[in-house]
């Protein structure tokens, strides 16, 4: 068997058409412009191309994006500061704090400052509390969002299939299972997660129809770790030296892809698989955020 090739590129190319038409009807018709706030701290340069990148494509659909970069020695309370402006900031629907900050700030702490109804992340615990008991409108972590998506639009809707989820980070791991178990499109899953205390993971991803692996290491999934005709979510992203590539280095995912391509029904490539995704689900709750606010829906603040 050789896999079909889900691609995030093409599926993330129809959301973001779909996300710029809302964009486009809510200013028409209602005066709306979806905003979207990134702070920076620090010139980290990975975290300044993402946050690049995000207000890159926030322009690209038409919501109004701003980038604030403040100096590495920011302290925690100007930061706090910030985020306050930015919660009573009418122009504003979104915020993202970029991570990591640097070691003098609390993270948790910035994020608990975050309105909930303003965190497109989606990491507030008040929006992970909501998430895991199952409630319908929140602001779902992008990249697991963006995995249910993929799954959905290929044509492998997770009801009423094994899942394992490799992996229990609060990012991936963890919001992705809630979002399987979830009642309705996208969830109604029958979900077990793994982690590195998993005693032969091999003997439980091979029970799976979809198997999602977010763990961080290359060929964490082999060839016969995967059930024939499984469905395979690589989320994994990993730097490795390739000295036949321009710059020296290339990505890959944590699942052999040469390998589990030949068992698999289905499979992400990495890159263009989950990655073109989160970015997309990001934009998507910029909209949703901008809604339910101008709604008086989901703010609590
Ligand atoms: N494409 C995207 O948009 C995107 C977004 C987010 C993350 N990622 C990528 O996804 C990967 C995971 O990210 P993360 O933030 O979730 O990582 P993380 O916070 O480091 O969590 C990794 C998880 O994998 C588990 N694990 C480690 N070794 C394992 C093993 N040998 N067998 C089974 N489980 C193992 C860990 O278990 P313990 O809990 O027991 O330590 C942990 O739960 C990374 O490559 C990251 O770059 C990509």
């Amino acid at each position: 068997m050789t896999a079909t090739l889900i691609s995030g590129r093409a599926i993330a190319a129809e959301i973001r058409a779909e996300i710029e038409e809302r964009v486009r009807d809510l200013r028409e018709r209602e005066g709306l412009k979806p905003g979207l706030a990134t702070v920076l701290v620090g010139e980290d340069p990975a975290s300044q191309a993402y946050v690049g990148m995000k207000n890159r494509a926030a322009g690209e659909l038409g919501i109004h994006s701003r980038q604030i970069t403040l100096p590495a020695e920011t302290s925690e309370m100007e930061l706090l500061g910030l985020v306050q402006g930015l919660n009573v900031d009418p122009e504003i629907h979104g915020i993202l704090v970029q991570s990591p900050l640097p070691a003098h700030i609390d993270e948790g702490r910035v994020l608990l400052a975050i309105d909930p109804s303003k965190d497109v992340d989606g990491f507030h615990p008040f929006n992970v509390g909501l998430l895991a008991t199952g409630a319908e409108d929140v602001l779902k972590p992008c990249t697991p969002a963006g995995i249910v998506e993929l799954l959905v639009r290929s044509g492998n809707p997770p009801a009423g299939k094994r899942v394992v989820v490799v992996g229990r980070s609060n990012i991936v791991g963890r919001p992705m299972a809630s979002l399987l178990l979830r009642k309705g499109p996208g969830g109604d899953a029958t979900v077990t997660v793994a982690h590195s205390r998993t005693p032969d993971l091999g003997a439980v991803t091979r029970e799976a129809d979809i198997v999602i692996v977010a763990v961080g290491r290359p060929r964490t999934l082999v060839g016969d770790m995967v059930r024939p005709g499984a469905v395979v979510i690589d989320v994994g992203s990993n730097r490795i030296d390739d000295p036949d590539t321009e710059m020296g280095y290339r990505y890959v995912g944590d699942v052999d892809f040469d390998e589990v391509v030949e068992v698999a029904a289905a499979i992400t490539p990495v890159p263009g698989g989950v990655g073109p995704m989160t970015i997309t689900m990001l934009l998507s709750n910029t909209v949703d955020a901008a809604v339910a606010i101008r709604s008086g829906g989901r703010a609590v603040s």
